[in-house]
């Protein structure tokens, strides 16, 4: 009786953001549940392509911007343009609904609504216009083991006056970067990670073709969650230093003895 009232549909929906996604005919995985229910103000996805990462966030920035007046949510991509497909999603949702907020702009980059809330994509290839935005409630970095560390470290003071949240979303690439960081040597993240085998989208058959195609380490690091060696360097970081501290390892100018 109450779910068929549209009142108290709206109120399930507003208090609950898995009752949100479903009323988006969404059905959200078990770890997408968990993290639309979370309350956590640090939140790291590491999850598998096509697992459904950038789908989550949307529902987690449209809510957001629904149900919390003068809320402001940035978006940040390695480029402008993977930015707009993840707002695109958060765009869709917000039509597919039927807009319970009004709004008052409506772009590829950029939703404003009548409560105050806005929602903003940004590039982290230009982190000077980052720094414009203040009292961001909900800052999400998508493909964030892509974005330039400048863009991050621009990003985060925008947080800090009214303790809002930051989600970092990505597939791995490579042990270097504010993700890696974040995800190999920071305590006060919720992480979360979701490989192939886990989202019930992505076939058997569908992964072992993948295997067959891709290299080794790369298919590990796309579908296995892997922070692999090698993907900014042809040689692993430690095999480097190694060579550098090698006593026995003839100098440039031996060699060129040697040439001669
Ligand atoms: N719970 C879900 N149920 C059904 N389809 C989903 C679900 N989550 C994501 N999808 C779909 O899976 C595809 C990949 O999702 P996306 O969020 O773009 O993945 P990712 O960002 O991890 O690469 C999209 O078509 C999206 O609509
Ligand atoms: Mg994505």
């Amino acid at each position: 009786m109450l779910a068929t009232n549209p009142f108290f549909s709206d109120l399930a929906a507003a208090l609950d953001p898995v009752d949100f996604a479903q009323s988006l005919g969404i059905d959200p995985d078990p770890w997408q549940e968990d993290i639309l229910r979370s309350d956590s103000k640090r939140i790291i996805l590491n999850c598998a392509r096509q697992t459904g990462k950038s789908s989550v966030v949307a529902i987690i920035a449209l809510h957001h911007a629904l149900y919390h007046p003068k809320a402001m949510v940035i978006i940040i991509s390695h480029t402008l343009q993977q930015a707009a497909e993840t707002f695109r999603k958060v765009h869709d949702y917000y039509r597919q609904i039927a807009k319970p907020v009004l709004s008052i702009i409506e772009s590829v980059h950029r939703l404003e609504l009548t409560n105050g809330s806005r929602i903003v994509t940004l590039t982290g290839q230009a982190p000077d216009s980052i720094r414009g935005f203040s009292n961001v409630s909900l800052l999400i970095i998508d493909e964030a083991s892509q974005v330039p560390d400048e863009a991050y470290y621009a990003a985060r003071p925008m947080v800090a006056v009214n303790a809002g949240r930051i989600i970092l979303l990505s597939t791995p690439h490579g042990q270097r970067g504010f993700y890696w960081q974040a995800w190999a040597n920071e305590d006060d993240w919720e992480k979360v990670e979701i490989n192939a085998d886990q989202c019930p989208r992505l076939t058997k058959a569908f992964i072992v073709e993948e295997k067959a195609l891709y290299p080794s380490w790369l298919f590990r690091q796309e579908y296995y969650n892997e922070f692999a060696e090698g993907v900014t360097s042809v040689f692993r970081t430690e095999d480097i230093d190694a060579a550098f501290d090698h006593p026995e390892l003839p100098t440039r100018w031996e060699i060129d003895l040697e040439l001669d």
